[in-house]
């Protein structure tokens, strides 16, 4: 049986039957379930926090989709100082957060060693460090991992090439996979993902992003809903739907049985217990928005995204408690991904 066979050997898997388990409910039920049987035993029941930064929403690109693009003269644009993040950065590591993750437009205002100071600074710390800064030249790349960086974020955004290139005027999937597999070879835990429910994204690409995720073996993936913004060319489109992004976590979770899965702030924005389906069906990871709270409301990159009125660490003990009323447990190392579960800090 398909869903078996995606427990067992989940490598064999043919396009078509990807394609057949998104368009079709008769297995959904088994594969939910499946998902969570695979998500325990390959990384048990601890979820990670991964407190992020969202530290400029300056950025210098055209994607159709996203409300911080550089045509939107719609927003207040904000820059965090080098000072200011490191503070943050200090005050959400007392709490005890294990992963600060770094996140901005791509803005080039923050020059390759700038950044560098940061998560030298922050590695100090003794935490992960995952940025999420957009594409670079590989030296910045390079210089940040020389400079204690873990992880990379750089979501696919969507397989579908054709897609792609329409989304991102300014931009190719083929300059994108380069440089998530730079981003892999140098070394980074590096995590892909895309957007369900994009403007002429069905079944069928769907399916090419769980193939796109499974043959670049992501170390994590980032799955949520497309919420048009009504500030882009988009605005006027459909929101991703609910089921169909459970789907695409449980199929990732067995297709890269050990990778670390977020339950997205998208999620939560597009039902109020998305977040917590994400968590049953596959995922094993949630990442507070610790942004300072004057600043949080303007990384708009889709309308109505949650916890931006939260005040302060707010997120923090909301999500532990998520964690345990799942009966599940708050993760107390780094939670990186088991096979590269070495963090080294001799170079700080
Ligand atoms: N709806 C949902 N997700 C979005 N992102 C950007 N804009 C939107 C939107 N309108 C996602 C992209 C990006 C991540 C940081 O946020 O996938 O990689
Ligand atoms: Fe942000 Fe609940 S997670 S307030």
């Amino acid at each position: 049986m398909l869903i078996e066979k995606l427990v067992q050997k989940p490598d064999t898997v043919t396009y078509e039957e990807l394609v057949y388990l998104l368009e079709k409910d008769d297995y959904t039920e088994k594969l939910f379930e499946a998902a969570d049987e695979v998500r325990k035993r390959y990384v048990g029941d601890e979820v990670h926090l991964r407190g992020i930064i969202e530290f400029s929403n300056y950025c210098r690109r055209h994607c159709l989709y996203c409300g911080i693009r550089s045509e939107n003269k719609n927003i207040d644009r904000y820059r965090m100082t080098k000072e200011e993040i490191i503070e943050r950065a200090k005050r959400i590591t007392e709490r005890g957060i294990k992963t600060i993750v770094l996140q901005s437009g791509e803005d080039p205002y923050y020059t390759a060693e700038m950044i560098a100071d940061i998560v030298k600074s922050i590695k100090k710390m003794n935490v992960a460090v995952t940025l999420s800064l957009g594409e670079r030249e590989e030296k910045d790349y390079e210089l940040w991992k020389e400079s204690g960086a873990d992880r990379y974020l750089m979501r696919h955004e969507t397989a579908s090439e054709k897609l792609y290139n329409f989304l991102h005027p300014d931009s190719s999937f083929e300059m994108r996979v380069k440089h998530l597999k730079t981003l892999k070879k140098l070394g980074y835990e590096t995590g892909a993902g895309c957007m369900v429910g994009l403007p002429g994204q069905g079944p069928k690409e769907l399916a090419l992003d769980l193939i796109f995720l499974r043959e670049l073996d992501a170390d994590m993936v980032g799955i949520g809903p497309f919420i048009p913004h009504q500030d882009t060319p988009l605005g006027k489109e459909k929101a991703g739907d609910l089921k169909m992004c459970l789907k695409m976590i449980a199929l990732t979770r067995l297709l890269i049985p050990d990778s670390n899965i977020p339950a997205t702030t998208a999620m939560g924005s597009i039902h109020p217990n998305g977040r917590e389906l994400a968590l049953k069906v596959g995922a094993n990871v949630i990442m507070p928005n610790l942004t300072p709270a004057k600043y949080k409301p303007l990384y708009q990159l889709y309308p109505n995204k949650i916890c931006v009125f939260e005040s302060d660490m707010r997120c923090i003990p909301c999500m532990k408690k998520m964690i345990t009323n799942l009966n599940r447990k708050v993760g107390t190392g780094f939670g990186s991904r088991k096979r590269t579960d070495v963090i080294h800090f001799e170079k700080v």
